[in-house]
């Protein structure tokens, strides 16, 4: 297996895709895309509806074949040795698989019989991943009991049960209120955690890959059109900026922040401090006005974010277009889906 940097460290590559493309027809979904996910790493691929990301993650897990190009998982070839890369793999696919009718346990169970693994392993590893994601006193309750945000959890439970190397998250938050978003992000934060795995996930939502991921790839109309670290990338668009408005003249305030090293400028209506992170600076800047009797009358805190990048890179909203998609598989779930 070859070996990256990855910071001080050298990490093994968990993943390998190499100018991998998928056409529908006419239409190109996945167009020529290429990059590396080392060990223990959680990719995003984060893109609007339509972008690609479905469909590039069914190739690398053997479900669709590339129009052309190649890919690796754990060292086998997708093409090659599709049964080798299954057997190392999990999956959460966009859509919810779990049979309803059965509990949680049962579910599980079913899972690592599939796997192979035997039923003293199964019970012991069926309590061990339940425990992970906050299920573990509902093992027997039957599914369709469960809440949304209950059944996203069991079933990325299922997809590192069978100890795979690398879990596929298609969407893992789609449709789920922000809360219930904000659990699973803890859990999926766990899994990385506590288990030896690398994650790749996709997602619409920017706070997701903000949040979850080292790296994104930003991926639009199939082709990734950026990829760097959370922070790099928002550095790309500048960093966060605090507006104050002060009562009377703002020019000693300006020159007192100066002197702190602050970075600030004039606006129209008063001054613009910008930093990394720059919410961390309000209470220098409060603690510097009281100190010197100065009246702050409002402050405002502009955060860049991943959705700023898609805009400068693309001239559109990552949000806009993900509203009617994410509708789309509520109603799904709503009808029985
Ligand atoms: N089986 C298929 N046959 C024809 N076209 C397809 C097929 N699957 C996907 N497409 C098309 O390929 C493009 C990429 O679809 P894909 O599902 O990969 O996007 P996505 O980024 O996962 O979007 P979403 O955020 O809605 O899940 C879309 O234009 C879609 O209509
Ligand atoms: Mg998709």
């Amino acid at each position: 297996m070859k070996i990256v940097m990855r910071g001080e460290e050298l990490q093994p590559v968990a993943i390998r895709v190499e100018n991998l493309s998928k056409d529908f027809g006419s239409l190109r979904a996945v167009n020529s895309v290429s990059f590396e996910v080392v060990s223990g790493e959680v990719f995003g691929l984060l893109g609007p509806n339509g972008a690609g990301k479905t469909t590039l993650i069914k190739m690398l897990c053997t479900l669709l074949k590339p129009t052309s190009g190649k890919a690796e998982i754990a060292g086998f070839d997708i093409v090659k040795n599709p049964s080798e890369v299954r057997k190392n793999i999990g999956i959460v696919f966009q859509e919810p698989t779990l049979d309803v009718e059965l509990t949680a346990k049962e579910n599980l169970d079913f899972h690592g019989r599939l796997y192979g693994m035997d039923g003293k392993k199964r019970n012991e590893r069926i309590k061990e991943v339940l425990k992970l994601v906050g299920l573990e006193d509902r093992a027997d309750e039957l599914v369709k009991k469960f809440s949304g945000g209950m059944q996203r959890r069991l079933e990325i439970a299922r997809g590192f049960m069978h100890f795979p190397k690398v879990l596929f998250l298609d969407e893992p938050t789609l449709g789920l209120d922000v809360q219930t978003r904000r659990k699973i992000w803890e859990y999926i934060d766990k899994v990385r955690k506590e288990e030896d795995i690398t994650i790749i996930l996709t997602t619409h939502y920017i706070e997701e890959a903000e949040n979850l991921c080292d790296r994104v790839a930003i991926i639009d109309h199939g082709n990734i059109i950026a990829l760097d670290t959370v922070e790099r990338l928002k550095n790309r668009v500048g960093e966060d900026s605090i507006e104050i408005v002060t009562e009377g003249d703002v020019s000693d305030f300006i020159e007192l922040m100066k002197s702190a090293n602050l970075r600030v400028v004039r606006t129209e209506e008063g001054l613009m401090v910008s930093a990394g992170e720059a919410e961390r600076l309000i209470p220098q800047i409060f603690s510097l006005a009281n100190k010197n009797g100065i009246v702050i009358k409002s402050v405002s805190l502009k955060k860049s974010s991943l959705e700023d990048v898609f805009i400068l890179l693309t001239g559109r909203k990552i949000r806009e277009e993900s509203s009617s998609g994410a509708l789309h598989v509520m109603r799904a779930r709503r009808m029985g889906r």
